[in-house]
């Protein structure tokens, strides 16, 4: 019997799941996402032209895959279907290939609005959303009014999604705020209709049927484990259960039933949006990350925050999810820079914490541990033993404090810039 496999971030999201994904898809029949939605933009590049996917699974562009939408994930059908239109002109037709959950959760075109007009109404408390609707449509899951995927196909569907966008409507009445859906909800309403050529499926029966088959599954993560809602830097996170065991609700697989699980993290940190962000670094350092790293988010376009490396926060999300391997990205950035630091523990009021804590203001300063750079590139570099000491000495640091292996170090943005160990 197979396990499933998982790949999921381990920092503030953006950690390059596409390409890696993109990289482990060829091991794969099935790749699965299993949470959020279309606030996730994961970006691919191959044969010189980019690609990013915001709710389709990032093994789409290899023609033998499988890839579902899971009951985890929130499907705003506008996205869904323009990101389809985008993949099938490069890729010809992926009918066959995409199946989705009937039990995953739609975004209604009120979903977004909500989403505006409650972080509107925060002000300097704003989380920073992406405001794709992602809270809005899981609070509708938990409060049980939710509509599915599954519920497109029944004659009700559109009395229903009639009285919940009444419902809607009554809810943003409360706010200061104005609004027109009537255009998004016209193209809403024709999505709808597209995403009917697709198979909607008991995604979690295929899953474990596939396993059972001995088929290998990808489950694939969006955004990152500081976002969790549970364990994230609250309330500045996301909606949905970001590490490995979102993977047991999000898709219906037992946790008996999970293999390898494969944390991605950047060589630096970035985080996009409100919230804290302990090794931040608001000073040139920083604006270099940034421009080096090409830090700008790939669903909203704003520039991403930069700091260190967190090994606090790293240690505390690989404890989480049960980390068995890491893949390290972005590894190329940090060439060129003459002293490197990681944080390996926080001093909060005079008090050295090692563990990431609850409280996580302002009166938190980093203990920071410096390595030497290494001033090349590393770009062309395919094989491990060619990596620069420096780097090395970096990656062993990594895997000491963390208990993990780095398997596959990335040094570029592109499917071939990469050297697996
Ligand atoms: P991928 O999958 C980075 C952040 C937003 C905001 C907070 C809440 O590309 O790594 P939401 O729209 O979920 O209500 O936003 O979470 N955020 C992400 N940051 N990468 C993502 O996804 C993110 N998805 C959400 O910026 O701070
Ligand atoms: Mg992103």
């Amino acid at each position: 019997m197979k396990k499933l496999d998982v790949v999921l971030g381990l920092q503030w999201g953006d950690e390059g799941k596409g390409k890696v994904v993109d990289v482990l898809t060829p091991d794969y029949k099935v790749i699965a996402r299993f949470q959020g939605g279309p606030n996730a933009g994961h970006s691919l590049k191959f044969d010189g032209d980019g690609f990013v996917l915001h709710t389709v699974p990032s093994g789409i562009f290899r023609s033998d895959s499988m890839n579902i939408i899971g009951n985890g994930v929130v499907v705003d059908p506008v996205i869904l279907a323009e990101e389809i239109h985008s993949i099938e002109e490069k890729a010809g037709p992926i009918t066959g290939r995409l199946k989705i959950s009937k039990r995953a959760q739609l975004i209604l075109p009120t979903h977004r609005m909500l989403d505006a007009a409650s972080e509107a109404a925060k002000g300097k408390a704003k989380i920073g959303s992406t405001l794709k609707g992602i809270g809005p449509a899981y609070m509708d899951k938990t409060g049980r009014n939710g509509l599915r995927i599954g519920d497109i196909l029944s004659p009700e569907f559109r009395r229903r999604y009639e009285a919940l966008k009444t419902k809607h409507l009554g809810m943003l009445a409360q706010y200061d705020f104005q609004f027109d859906i009537s255009d998004y909800e016209r193209k809403w309403l024709a999505a709808v209709e597209e995403l009917r050529r697709f198979e909607f499926i008991d995604s979690e029966i295929e899953v474990n049927r596939c396993l059972d088959d001995d088929m290998p599954v990808l489950a694939e993560g969006a955004q990152g484990s500081m976002l969790d809602i549970d364990f994230g830097t609250y309330p500045f996170v996301t909606s949905s259960n970001t590490m490995a065991a979102g993977v047991c609700t999000g898709l219906g697989v037992a946790p008996g039933r999970v293999g390898k699980v494969i944390g991605i993290f950047k060589a630096y940190c970035t985080r996009v949006g409100g919230g804290p962000f302990p090794t931040e670094l608001s000073d040139e350092t920083g604006e270099e990350l940034r421009r080096i790293g090409n830090e700008y988010g790939a669903t909203t376009g704003r520039p991403r925050r930069c700091g260190w490396l967190d090994m606090v926060a790293l240690k505390y999300a690989v404890m989480m999810s049960g980390v068995t391997e890491l893949i390290m990205m972005k590894a190329d950035v940090l060439g060129g820079f003459k002293t490197i630091k990681v944080a390996t523990a926080y001093e909060i009021g005079g008090r050295k914490v090692e563990h990431f804590p609850f409280e996580c203001g302002e009166d938190l300063t980093p203990v920071y541990r410096e390595f030497k750079g290494w001033d090349c590139d590393i770009c062309k570099v395919r094989s491990y033993e060619d990596f620069p000491a420096e780097l090395k000495d970096y990656i062993s640091f990594i895997e000491q404090e963390t208990g993990c292996p780095v398997k596959i170090i990335s040094t570029g943005p592109d499917r071939s810039e990469i050297v697996i160990r």
